[in-house]
Formats: C-alpha cells, structure tokens, sequence
C-alpha cells in the first residue's frame, strides 16, 4: 500500500492554508492522485472517526469537521507513504507538535489541528475505501 488518505478539515480550507499544507506535500515527494472539496456529512465524519465515538472530544469534532467543506485527497509515494504523512503532520496537540511540522508550525488548538492522515496501512486501505468508493483512487 503506497496511498493513504489525507483531509485537510475546516480550519484549513476557512484559513486559506490548503495551497500551504498541499505544497509542504509535494515539496516533499508525495503525488496527488485524488482530491475533491467536499462538505463531509454526519453520518459520514461519525464512520470515518467510529473509532472515538465514546470519546469526550466525539461530539465537538463531529460538529467541526462538518462544519464546513474539506479538502479531500489520495497521496501516493513510496510504500508506508501513510507513516511520511504521519511525520510531517505532527503530534496531534498542535500545542506539542514539533516545529517544522504543519501542525507545530500552522495550529495551535486540540481540536482544529489542520489535517488528518490514516494512521496505518489498514486505516489508509479503509478511509480511500470509504472517501474514494470505486475503481478510482
Ligand atoms: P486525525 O485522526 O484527525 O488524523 O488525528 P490524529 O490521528 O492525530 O488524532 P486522533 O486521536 O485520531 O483524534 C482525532 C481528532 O480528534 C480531535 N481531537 N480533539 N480536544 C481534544 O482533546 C481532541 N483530541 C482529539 C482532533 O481533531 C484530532 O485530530
Ligand atoms: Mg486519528
């Protein structure tokens, strides 16, 4: 698995930091091979992020990441192209991520924190699956 699934939420389409944070990307290698402005509905941000539905923070994520449209994208590189993403996205409190990276660098709150990216080869696997149905990406 060389693609993984990366979302630039909310804040970073209302910020004006797509341009930014894509070109970090390229710089860095990594292909875009899929990618669409979409407002992502409830029941599709509550499947995408199941995995923290008993979480405190669930209900205030659910309600930013639909709040408005979001970049969404397939990128391609070399295998574990999800872990490069990982890497140059940053800890996920931006208040603890390391400069150089988008989060340490562009975001400063918990919950607006810019991008996601899978977390694995299975998530990247699953979430292009679930963004991305069909032969296409
Ligand atoms: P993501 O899934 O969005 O790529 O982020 P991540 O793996 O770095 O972090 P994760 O633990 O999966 O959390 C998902 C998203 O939930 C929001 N969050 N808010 N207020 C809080 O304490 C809190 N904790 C997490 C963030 O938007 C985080 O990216
Ligand atoms: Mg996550």
């Amino acid at each position: 698995m060389t693609r993984t699934l990366l979302i630039c939420k909310p804040d970073a389409v209302e910020r004006g930091l797509v341009g930014e944070i894509l070109g970090r990307l390229e710089r860095k290698g990594l292909r875009i091979v899929a990618a669409e402005l979409r407002l992502i509905d409830a029941d599709l941000a509550r499947r995408h992020y199941h995995e923290h539905a008993e979480k405190p923070f669930f209900a205030p994520l659910i309600e930013f990441i639909t709040r408005s449209p979001s970049l969404v994208a397939v990128l391609d590189g070399p295998p574990g192209t999800w872990a490069i993403l990982r890497s140059l996205m940053g800890a996920t409190d931006p208040t603890k991520a390391a400069p150089g990276t988008i989060r340490g660098d562009l975001a400063i709150d918990s919950t607006e924190n810019l991008v996601h990216g899978s977390d694995s080869e299975d998530s990247a696997a699953a979430e292009i699956a679930l963004f991305f149905p069909g032969p296409g990406a």
